[in-house]
């Protein structure tokens, strides 16, 4: 295992930097239950002010956020549209059924998003058969559309789709802050037709924890009173609010450095034989690339740049890497240069004994050369090996 792991599995792996620390060191703080925590309140304020809103409440987490606003939203039996892709869909352990007893119907749409004609042809007959729409959800940026942005039209366009229908309206804005840096439209203008939105703090924000939710005065009362019943209410939660405050003051300029760092990802990427990633996709952090043309797939191709200091995520023959302030120019080419040895030369097919011995044995220093997978695999095939059979062993 390398030394260091240059970790582009996600922007939630950063770790708080030494003046994020001091902050959160020297933080003042109170009982964030009672409202007494100078710190959680100044976040909060902060926030409600960044997204042009009453009120805002600190909640451990993005999840948290989500799920909060949907209970507050919807009634059990009734219907959600987000796109197939969503975060609410797939990735929070089924949180909408079981807190809510809401469906979540997903859209289909390229860069995880929908149209707004497609938002319209999903609400449902108002009759005693369907489940009542009763709120639209989008995610700024669309984290499983490669981190790509909502434009402020569509946004606007949803927005009073949602009204004329009255229906919520609901951003989930994990990486709002990502568009907003990377568009130049304000945090306020892509906020202005949510009925409840947040922002991350422990993503490309670098904080160790935290999500703010933020919406009408008394959404938030609603909000405070099922943290409340759901034990999210903490007590000297300055501490952690610190860093937020500490974010949100130094760290959402340079967000504009992750992108530029993705986008080099994705333009040396496209250079590799067999992956397929168009850079002009890349809006913000996140770089899906496509692995198929070189047959093979994310889960060895992952585990073994693991093993060479590069985390990445991936399922199927995609892979994701998402840059973060943890992340430098030079972190990018160093995991360029692995992935492109992993792929000449076939680091990342999963090691078998016939593999591993003509690794070491036939072709020594092969590692730093620009040897094909087809080369390789001939080899591979060719070399005799006790107890194999050449032929018929994977590699
Ligand atoms: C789009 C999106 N929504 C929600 C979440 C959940 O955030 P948290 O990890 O703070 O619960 C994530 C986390 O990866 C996300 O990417």
């Amino acid at each position: 295992m390398a030394e260091r792991m240059i970790n582009l599995y996600s922007d939630t792996q950063t770790q708080p930097s030494k003046a994020m620390r001091l902050a959160m060191a020297e933080a003042p703080v109170g009982d964030e239950q009672r409202g007494e925590d100078p710190s959680v309140n100044r976040l909060c304020a902060m926030t409600a002010e960044l997204l042009d809103k009453e009120a805002a409440v600190f909640l451990p987490s993005g999840t948290m956020c989500n799920q909060l606003a949907i209970h507050i939203h919807c009634r059990p039996g009734e219907e959600i549209i987000a796109h197939r892709s969503a975060h609410i869909l797939n990735f929070e352990g089924g949180g909408t059924a079981a807190f809510s007893g809401v469906q979540v119907q997903g859209l289909d749409g390229p860069k995880g998003q929908f149209s707004v004609e497609a938002a319209r042809a999903a609400i449902r007959p108002k009759d005693r058969y369907h489940p009542q729409t009763r709120m639209i959800a989008v995610e700024q940026t669309a984290n499983m559309g490669g981190g790509a942005i909502w434009s402020l039209k569509d946004l606007t366009a949803l927005g009073a789709l949602a009204e004329q229908q009255g229906l919520a309206y609901h951003m989930d804005g994990a990486r709002l802050l990502n568009a907003v840096v990377a568009s130049g439209v304000a945090a306020r203008d892509f906020a202005k037709p949510f009925d409840s939105l947040w922002i991350d703090l422990s993503k490309g924000l670098g904080c160790p924890v935290g999500a703010v939710l933020a919406g009408s005065r008394e959404f938030i009362e609603e909000s405070w009173r099922l943290k409340q019943r759901a034990g999210g209410a903490m007590r000297q939660a300055g501490i952690i609010a610190a860093a937020g405050i500490y974010a949100l003051e130094h760290n959402v300029e340079r967000l504009a450095e992750d992108h530029a760092n993705a986008r080099l990802l994705a333009e040396s990427l496209r250079n590799l034989p067999g992956v397929s990633v168009d850079p002009e996709t890349v809006e913000t952090n996140i770089v899906f690339f496509d692995i198929a043309g070189t047959g093979l797939t994310a889960d060895p191709f992952c585990a073994a740049l693991k093993q060479k200091g590069i985390d990445l995520g991936g399922a199927g023959t995609r892979v994701r890497a998402v840059t973060h302030l943890d992340i430098s120019r030079e972190d990018i080419e160093a995991a360029v240069a692995a992935i492109r040895t992993a792929i000449t030369v076939g680091d990342a097919i999963t090691p078998s004994p016939r593999f591993a011995w003509v690794r070491s044995a036939v072709l020594p220093g092969l590692q730093d050369s620009h040897v094909s997978r087809d080369d390789l695999a001939t080899a591979v095939d060719t070399v005799a090996v006790p107890g194999l059979v050449p032929g018929t062993q994977q590699h």
